[in-house]
């Protein structure tokens, strides 16, 4: 915090106690002990209010929180440059002497009591999960994929990396959403090989389907929907005129280069197929028309620099164990 807000925060929160501490027992001064039928004299919609002092429990309540607010100030740092009184480690690389953040590699590492953070808390939970679950990640990142697949307690810390890290997009059972591939289905946009999926994983994906409504217009986006989905055995709805013999030629010159001149789709660009009924963005003729107009940029995010290798290599597992399962099924 800058020195100014530092004060800004001191000067507010001392003050406010200050002037609450003050509000409380100064209106308690000159009242009387007993209680009276006397009346302040106002009234509200024939409600009247006694000249009572206020009730001795509820006066305690008061005091109670102001003690609560100093006991918590003490305890915790905020104010100025104080540290609070509990204790709270920041580990420092022993080697260069700088605090480290994400970095929990923590071998060396030397503690320093540099007061309560929610960072040095977490900095704190994170060295020691690292260090407790650090070897076996390390022991099932130097197994091959499919082997780390066959094994229930990789499948189980896997499965836990995975709702917390990737279910938000692909769904808590990985079956996906609109845009955001299923991946236990075996149908893969880049390929299902363990190692590919872990590049995957590690690197991210950026998909780059043009958009079209400017190259070939709304009657050729009309004619080339018309004939991918009858790729895939869908009835085009009546009443809408679709060449399908134009739509097939504006494929073979504009679509196939990427989604292979069947249709089939081409792993090493994302692109994918278009005869096998799984649809990412819809099947509707609306929708797929929607789809070739303004084009398609799914972006699934790198997780090399956040998770790491050893744990992307754990995910690669998971995520190719579901696929499998399909299959055996
Ligand atoms: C922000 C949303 C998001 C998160 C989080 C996310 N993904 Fe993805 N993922 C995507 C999208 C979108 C795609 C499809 C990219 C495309 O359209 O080409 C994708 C694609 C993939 C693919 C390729 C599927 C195929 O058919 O080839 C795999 C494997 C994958 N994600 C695994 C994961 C794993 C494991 C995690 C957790 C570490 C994760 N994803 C987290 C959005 C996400
Ligand atoms: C430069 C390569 C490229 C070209 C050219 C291309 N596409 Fe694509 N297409 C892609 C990629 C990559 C995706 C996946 C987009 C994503 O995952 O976000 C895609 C997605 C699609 C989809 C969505 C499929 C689904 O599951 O929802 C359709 C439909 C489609 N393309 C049709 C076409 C048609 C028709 C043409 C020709 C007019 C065409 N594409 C040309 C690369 C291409």
């Amino acid at each position: 915090m800058t020195t100014f807000w530092s004060w800004y925060v001191t000067i507010l929160s001392l003050g406010t106690i200050f002037a609450l501490t003050w509000l409380i027992f100064g209106t308690r001064k000159g009242q009387r002990e007993e209680t009276t039928e006397e009346t302040v004299g106002h009234a509200f919609d024939g409600i009247e209010e006694f000249d009572n002092p206020l009730p001795k429990w509820w006066f305690m309540l008061f005091v109670g929180t102001i003690i609560f607010a100093l006991g918590y100030l003490a305890l915790y740092p905020g104010l100025g440059n104080w540290k609070g009184l509990l204790p709270g480690f920041e580990y420092l690389d022993s080697d260069s002497k700088t605090p480290f953040a994400t970095n929990i590699e923590i071998a060396g590492g030397v503690e320093r009591n540099a007061g309560w953070t929610g960072v040095h808390q977490w900095e704190k939970e994170m060295a020691k999960a690292d260090a407790q679950y650090g070897p076996i990640f390390a022991k099932y990142a130097a197994m091959p994929i499919e082997q780390v697949a066959q094994d229930e307690q990789a499948l189980k810390m896997g499965g836990r990396l995975f709702a917390s890290n990737c279910s938000v997009c692909h769904g808590s059972d990985a079956k996906g959403a609109y845009g955001f591939p299923n991946l236990t289905d075996n149908d893969w946009l880049y390929g299902g090989e363990p190692e590919t999926i872990k590049t995957t994983i590690m690197g991210g994906r950026q998909a780059a389907m043009p958009a079209w409504k400017d190259s070939i217009g709304e009657e050729g986006i009309r004619n080339v929907a018309g004939y991918i989905r009858t790729l895939s055995g869908l009835k085009n709805p009546e009443g809408i005129e679709v060449d399908l013999a134009a739509g097939q030629n504006i494929f073979a010159t504009n679509c196939a280069v990427c989604h292979g001149a069947e249709g089939k789709g081409q792993q090493a660009m994302g692109a994918p197929n278009l005869t096998d009924k799984i649809w990412l963005y819809g099947s509707s003729f609306a929708q797929v028309q929607q789809t070739l107009r303004y084009g398609r940029n799914g972006k699934m995010p790198a997780q090399e620099d956040f998770l790491g290798n050893d744990k992307v290599h754990l995910l690669a597992a998971y995520v190719y164990s579901l696929s499998q399962a399909k299959l055996e099924k």
